[in-house]
């Protein structure tokens, strides 16, 4: 029971990897606020978990409705210990086939909101003493993808501003770190990718693990962050991607190398 007494705020909880942070949060005796635009599902989930857990419709792009969800769970839990930045859009193009309006957006989901996040919660956390922030960055906030242009770039915002708020907040006993997922089996990514035939299996022959992780593997790191497990860790972007980070990009010469090998024999 890591979180009992403990209030945690999940944005983009209603699906994926909130979801299964939300759900194991809460059954680690945590109270919950779920926030997400999805309210069918996020009302759904809120009431699966019943007791110390609620749901809010949020646009995270809006400072003025993250002002809010933090005065509402507050108001609603007692206070707040845990905030986790999650919700994300993706969006494939180049740059210059990349519409203004869409490069704003993507920033606006991924990095800003973090800001407006961590800028309405970071005083409820004082309050309480401390707290832990975690922030969904991605193995794409760490290294570039072909024609991921605007996600690249506001993924790796999140992870410097991570550090940023994990030096700042450090004595006010408030930690701050980032996970980042390679490719999760979610409708973020597999909405796009199921659409495409072959494209998964091209996909996780590129992941050292050779699949796509589930949310749940991504939950049980960034709950461990959350957690007094990780009192010592602060300004930390963790790869929980299969080893895809730990790889260069070159060929995968096993094959080659035991073919020629055998041909020599
Ligand atoms: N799935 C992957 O392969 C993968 C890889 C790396 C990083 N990520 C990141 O993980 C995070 C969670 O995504 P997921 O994989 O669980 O996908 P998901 O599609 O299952 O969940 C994303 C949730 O965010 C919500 N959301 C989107 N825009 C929002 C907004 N403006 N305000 C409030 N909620 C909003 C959606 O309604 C949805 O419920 C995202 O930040 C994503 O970029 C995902």
């Amino acid at each position: 029971m890591r979180f009992g007494g403990k209030v945690a705020i999940v944005t983009g909880g209603a699906s994926g990897i909130g979801a299964a942070f939300a759900r194991r949060v809460h059954a680690e005796g945590g109270a919950v606020m779920v926030a997400d635009l999805d309210v069918g599902r996020g009302q759904a989930l809120a009431a699966e978990l019943g007791e110390r857990a609620a749901f809010r419709p949020v646009d995270v792009a809006d400072p003025a409705a993250m002002e809010t969800l933090a005065a509402d769970t507050a108001a609603a839990f007692g206070g707040i210990d845990i905030l986790y930045n999650n919700a994300g859009i993706g969006c494939y193009g180049l740059t210059p086939d990349l519409a203004i309006e869409q490069w704003r957006r993507v920033v606006a989901v991924n990095l800003d909101a973090v800001f407006y996040g961590c800028r309405a919660v970071i005083p409820h956390l004082k309050a309480r003493g401390g707290g832990a922030i975690v922030n969904t960055a991605s193995a794409s906030g760490l290294h570039a993808d072909y024609g991921f242009t605007a996600y690249n770039a506001a993924k790796a915002g999140v992870i410097n501003y991570t550090r940023s708020l994990a030096i700042d907040h450090a004595r006010d006993n408030i930690r701050a770190n980032a996970v980042c997922p390679g490719p999760v089996d979610t409708p973020i990514l597999t909405s796009g990718v199921d659409a495409i035939p072959g494209l998964r299996a091209e996909w996780e022959q590129v992941v050292p693990a050779g699949r796509f992780a589930r949310p749940e593997e991504i939950a049980a790191v960034a709950a461990f962050l959350a957690s007094d497990d990780a009192s010592a860790v602060t300004g930390a972007a963790i790869p929980v991607d299969g080893g895809l980070t730990a790889h260069t990009g070159q060929p995968d010469l096993r094959a080659r190398m035991e073919a020629a090998a055998s041909q020599n024999v």
